[in-house]
């Protein structure tokens, strides 16, 4: 059964689709701006509402049980057009790209407090691909989903270094040793024995679960607001491997190191990159402008020298050490002008898509040392080419950058979409859109004549609303930064 999410109301998805043990709901769903998406849908049972007074239970975020509603009745599903199959118990996903992303909602209007859990630890049972990356959701400042940015992403935690390696159990071996180490005694009933309870294969064969592996994160590990949550998600994928889920679940603790388990321990946090999608300091406004043509290089300077704004430039590397572009002369005089000039990688690809980390470190190491070479600059921002985020990008960043910032946007005048089309004018409706609903950090390139003579547009409007313009460390009220 192949069908559109927005195209089922949520009373037609419960009645006419709710799964029997035979039905299969297949995706991908078409990809919709967020306000059209299930996002917004009510709960369907508000009985369900999460106890907090019993703070040292679980808290059961989602068992899939059916396909559109986690077990706290608020919505789950693809951010993009991830491919999937549900069945009563378990979500398959198919990624074939680190955009895209699965999420299980806490709440889908407001925002959703975890810090009764906060010392606790989130629970995954899965099955296949470790390669991806694991978010908990923020909602924005209004706790409004009508607002933008929403939702954000601050920080994500690596899903292979949190899986918990157990002992793979085969019955024809005839060992059970991790049934042994119970009986003798161990403190904890290894998680196993709570989760195996699959007849459906019956007495002593192989389980249906003997596959799945199960991780457990720190809520703390991840640096957000925890009282601002919106939802959990899995995504950054980097192979195809399908994915599988089966439950994701807030428990109190993990089980204790044992035979079982190849005494397994909860790894360290490690340091990552945080993503920032606005500017923090009141009223005010930032231009980040990606890779462009040099051939529109002087007149984006012309506009900006006339309407006397700064901005800040993500350089892509490869462009700078070219000499036939003239952008390293162009830089110059731009930081010269006050402007800011931050990382933008070496070669522009889909960094978190890189197969390996050397390949991550290789973008990041040569986009760290042109910048050094050919503008004699140190930056600690980078913008992520398609705005494409993941963990190691994340990790990989403070490996060689004390505290990065990754700077995605909250304002895009989607010159990706529209600048070569035929209603090029749709970037200025984008860009009064995105201003509208709260961003203040814009992305766009100067990539064809039409979108550069919007700039003034666009730098017109946001003083009509008089909020001050200003580069990205300034609006981020960064103390390195360069005085108003
Ligand atoms: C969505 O799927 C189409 C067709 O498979 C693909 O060309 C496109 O890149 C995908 N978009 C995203 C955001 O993954
Ligand atoms: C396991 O499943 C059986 C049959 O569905 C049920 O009777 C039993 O109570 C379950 N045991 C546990 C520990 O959940
Ligand atoms: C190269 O950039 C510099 C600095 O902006 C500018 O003065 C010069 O005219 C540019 N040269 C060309 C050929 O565009
Ligand atoms: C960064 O921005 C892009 C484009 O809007 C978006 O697809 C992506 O989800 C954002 N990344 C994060 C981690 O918020
Ligand atoms: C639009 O066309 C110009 C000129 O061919 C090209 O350089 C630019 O990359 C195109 N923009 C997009 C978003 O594809
Ligand atoms: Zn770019």
């Amino acid at each position: 059964m192949r069908y559109s999410l927005p195209l089922i109301t949520p009373a037609l998805a419960l009645t006419s689709i709710l799964p029997t043990a035979t039905s299969l709901v297949i995706g991908p769903f078409e990809q919709r701006p967020y306000e059209q998406q299930h996002w917004f849908e009510t709960r369907q049972q508000k009985s369900q509402r999460p106890d907090t007074s019993r703070l040292a239970a679980s808290l059961v975020i989602d068992t899939f049980q059916t396909p559109l509603h986690n077990d706290l009745g608020f919505w789950h599903g693809t951010g993009e057009n991830l491919t999937f199959q549900h069945e009563p118990g378990s979500m398959r996903l198919f990624p074939t790209d680190p955009d895209q992303n699965f999420h299980t909602q806490f709440n889908s209007h407001t925002c959703f407090s975890l810090s009764p859990w906060r010392d606790q630890y989130l629970h995954v049972v899965f099955e296949g691909n470790e390669d991806f990356t694991v978010s908990l959701n923020e909602h924005n400042a209004e706790c409004n989903p009508a607002r933008a940015p929403f939702p954000g992403v601050p920080d994500s935690v690596q899903a292979s270094r949190y899986v918990m390696r157990t002992r793979s159990w085969d019955p024809d071996d005839g060992s059970n040793d991790w049934d042994d180490d119970w009986k003798l005694g161990k403190q904890r009933r290894p998680l196993k024995h709570r989760l195996k309870n699959d007849t459906r294969n019956g007495g002593r064969q192989r389980p249906a679960w003997s596959k799945r592996s199960e991780l457990f994160i720190p809520l703390s590990h991840f640096r957000v607001n925890h009282e601002r949550l919106v939802s959990v998600s899995f995504t950054g994928f980097y192979t195809d491997e399908p994915l599988t889920l089966y439950r994701v679940e807030i428990v109190p603790d993990v089980p204790g190191p044992s035979s079982w388990n190849n005494y397994f321990h909860v790894p360290k946090k490690l340091p990552t990159g945080q993503l920032i999608l606005r500017c923090s300091r009141p009223n005010s406004f930032a231009f980040g402008i990606d890779d462009g043509q040099p051939e529109y290089a002087q007149e984006v300077m012309r506009i900006l020298d006339e309407e006397n704004v700064r901005v800040t430039f993500f350089a892509v590397a490869t462009g700078l050490r070219d000499r036939t572009t003239n952008f390293t002369r162009f830089y110059r005089e731009m930081l010269r002008k006050g402007h800011q000039v931050a990382l933008h990688s070496n070669t522009h690809p889909k960094m978190e898509a890189l197969p390996t980390l050397r390949e991550i470190d290789e973008e990041i190491i040569q986009s760290i040392r042109t910048l050094q070479d050919q503008l004699d600059i140190h930056s600690r921002y980078f913008r992520p080419p398609f705005g494409t985020v993941g963990v190691r990008l994340r990790q990989q960043l403070a490996q060689y950058i004390d505290d990065p910032y990754v700077v995605n946007w909250s304002v895009d005048v989607e010159d990706w979409l529209w600048e070569n089309s035929t209603t090029p004018e749709r970037q200025l409706d984008a860009f009064y859109r995105d201003v509208a609903r709260g961003g203040n950090l814009a992305v766009m390139h100067y990539l064809n004549p039409i979108t550069v003579g919007y700039l003034r547009h666009f730098i017109r409007h946001v003083k009509s609303l008089g909020l001050n313009i200003m580069r990205v460390d300034q609006c981020l009220e960064d103390p390195n930064s360069p005085a108003l």
